[in-house]
């Protein structure tokens, strides 16, 4: 039944493109008969316009956030079964709301492996990306190479303000390859950087107490625990592993089928 609305008179095209207001210029000429035709007001007309506009760039900024996060795999809080897993439902609620995030507070996730850490790292850094905030994941093995990479141009420090851009940054599966002595002291320069500036998730099979095992330079051990820890919400995950609860499930289906 629609014709196709008239198009934009070519002065506003072209202003709305060098202003790079492209959704106002996708739905300008639309919204024009729509105006006339039902008679809006002046400002109910540029409300829609400036209102498809600001909603067309926070999704793509949001895009652009998720992009940049680099996560692994995309995981999501509601798809974590709080009740399966050793973590309690208000810490669950507390995490899930972000709080921390704005607090600066940092979170570990300790526990074997299976049980749910790299997936909640994750969901939370999806929940903050949507929420407008800034992310990046790093695993730990990740985050010192990048470090390290920057120590040959001796561009430590600037590699690690422009990390700290991001409101979180994920350190996952920090202790599943020791540390040489310059890798825990990059790592300490970075944790002690974004002490109270920013929020930092960590995940480890490690508990505190071995950290020595994967961080050999004991007094920066010691000053790296007691920045992270400070503020920081520790969450232990234990229990069997989901990975093999559901391949014991599969595997249960599996043979009553046949
Ligand atoms: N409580 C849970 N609810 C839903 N899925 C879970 C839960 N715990 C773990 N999983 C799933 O099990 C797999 C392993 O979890 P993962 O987070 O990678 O474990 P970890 O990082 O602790 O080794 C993932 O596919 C994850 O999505
Ligand atoms: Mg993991």
């Amino acid at each position: 039944m629609s014709t196709a609305p008239p198009p934009l008179a070519p002065d506003l095209n072209d202003g709305l493109r060098r202003l790079k207001m492209a959704a106002m210029r996708r739905i300008a000429p639309e919204l024009l008969v729509t105006a006339k035709t039902q008679r809006w007001s002046p400002e109910e007309f540029l409300r829609t316009l400036v209102e498809a506009e600001i909603a067309a760039r926070d999704e793509s900024n949001a895009r652009t956030r998720m992009r940049t996060a680099a996560f692994p795999v995309t995981k999501r809080l509601a798809d974590f079964d709080v009740a399966a897993s050793s973590i309690p439902t208000a810490t669950f609620d507390y995490l899930a709301s972000l709080e921390w995030i704005r607090a600066k507070e940092n979170v570990c996730l300790i526990g074997p492996a299976g049980t749910g850490k790299s997936h909640m790292l994750v969901a939370l850094g999806v929940a903050a990306v949507e929420a407008g905030h800034r992310v990046r994941y790093f695993t730990a093995a990740e985050l010192v190479e990048t470090l390290y990479r920057a120590l040959a141009d001796n561009s430590v420090g600037r590699v690690i303000e422009a990390l700290l851009r991001n409101d979180l940054i994920v350190i996952d599966e920090l202790g599943f390859a020791p540390l040489d002595d310059t890798g825990t002291q990059l790592l300490f320069r970075f944790i002690a950087a974004a002490y109270e500036r920013r929020s930092l998730g960590i995940g480890s099979h490690w508990p505190f107490e071995s950290w020595g095992k994967f961080l050999p330079e004991h007094t920066t051990a010691v000053s790296l625990l007691d920045r992270l820890l400070h503020h920081c919400q520790t969450v232990v995950t234990n229990g069997d592993s989901y990975r093999m609860k559901q391949a014991r499930t599969r595997g249960d289906t599996a043979s009553k089928k046949k």
